[in-house]
């Protein structure tokens, strides 16, 4: 089988990425060797050779890059909190700044509390509160619920590749369903119709816009969903939102009737970005 020097497939590749004006930055070129050869980012910067399977494979992934598809979509695949989440356009990428939540409510969960992930995308929150709870021998019922068909597929993929229990809501947010919960995460669209156009391009053109954009004011999904809370939690349940910056103000106004201990939560950048509330009795 053909082998190819590695430096040379990465400047064979850069090639077509100048001729666009562009520069494949090695942190996505090594990304790429590391996902196709299952081995760590770290890993894949000492390989000296390939094959020319994988040779082409990179040829296939960085003709989708060139385009400005991020990669994780490029490769169906993004970390979050250290597990692997299938991802495609229809779906939200999980970002790094969400992922600073997770461990406060896994914290503060119980063994066996169900938990709603609201607009759950991926399954990701959901998903890697179950599994970091899990290592603490909390055991959490997960139900995930999203009114977009597909994106709620791949919540389902998302739990069966890291062995997750769950159901699974089809629902325009609280209409079709009925249970109680004792925790419900909920990271809504949370941007103002205005602001969407001065989003970077990559997001404008891959992310789906309804994962995005709420109404002009973007706390239109707060204001539905938070009247609605005291009747789908259980006695002192507990709310966990992320939302954009400087909204917080406008939430806590929100949350105040129902809801006391209203606490912020700064997310990985030092931004305040997460609000938690337990519901009065
Ligand atoms: C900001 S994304 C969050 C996805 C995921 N929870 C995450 O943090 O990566 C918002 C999600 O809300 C969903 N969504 C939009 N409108 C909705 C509605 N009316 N009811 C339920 N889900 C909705 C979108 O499909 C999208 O998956």
């Amino acid at each position: 089988m053909k082998v190819i020097n590695i430096n040379q497939c990465y400047l064979y590749l850069n090639k077509k990425f100048n001729k666009k004006g562009l520069e494949l930055s090695k942190h996505d070129f090594y990304t790429m060797v590391s996902h196709l050869l299952n081995v760590s980012f770290l890993n894949a910067k000492m390989v000296t050779l390939i094959n020319g399977n994988v040779f082409n494979k990179l040829k296939k992934y960085s003709k989708k890059l060139i385009t400005g598809m991020p990669i994780q979509y490029v490769l169906n695949s993004a970390n979050f909190c250290g597990f692997d989440m299938y991802v495609d356009s229809s779906v939200l990428i999980p970002r790094f700044d969400s992922e600073a939540l997770i461990p406060i409510i896994v914290k503060e969960v119980l063994d066996n509390d169900n938990v709603l992930d609201l607009c759950s995308g991926s399954g990701a929150l959901g998903i890697a509160t179950v599994k970091l709870a899990e290592e603490q021998n909390k055991f959490l019922n997960l139900t995930c619920a999203d009114i977009s068909e597909k994106a709620l597929n791949i919540s389902k993929k998302n739990c069966y590749k890291n062995y997750v229990n769950a159901k699974f809501v089809l629902s325009d947010l609280f209409d079709k369903i009925d249970e109680k919960f004792d925790v419900i995460i909920c990271n809504p669209p949370y941007v103002k119709n205005s602001e969407y156009e001065g989003l970077d391009k990559m997001v404008k053109d891959f992310e789906p816009k309804l994962a995005l954009v709420s109404g002009d004011s973007g706390l239109e999904f707060y204001e539905k969903i938070i009247p609605q809370l005291k009747d789908h939690l259980t006695y002192r349940g507990k709310i966990y939102f992320e939302y954009g910056l400087h909204q917080e103000n406008d939430i806590k106004k929100l949350l105040i009737k129902d809801f006391r201990c209203i606490k912020i939560i700064k997310d990985n950048s030092g931004n305040n970005r997460f609000i938690s509330a337990v519901k009065r009795d």
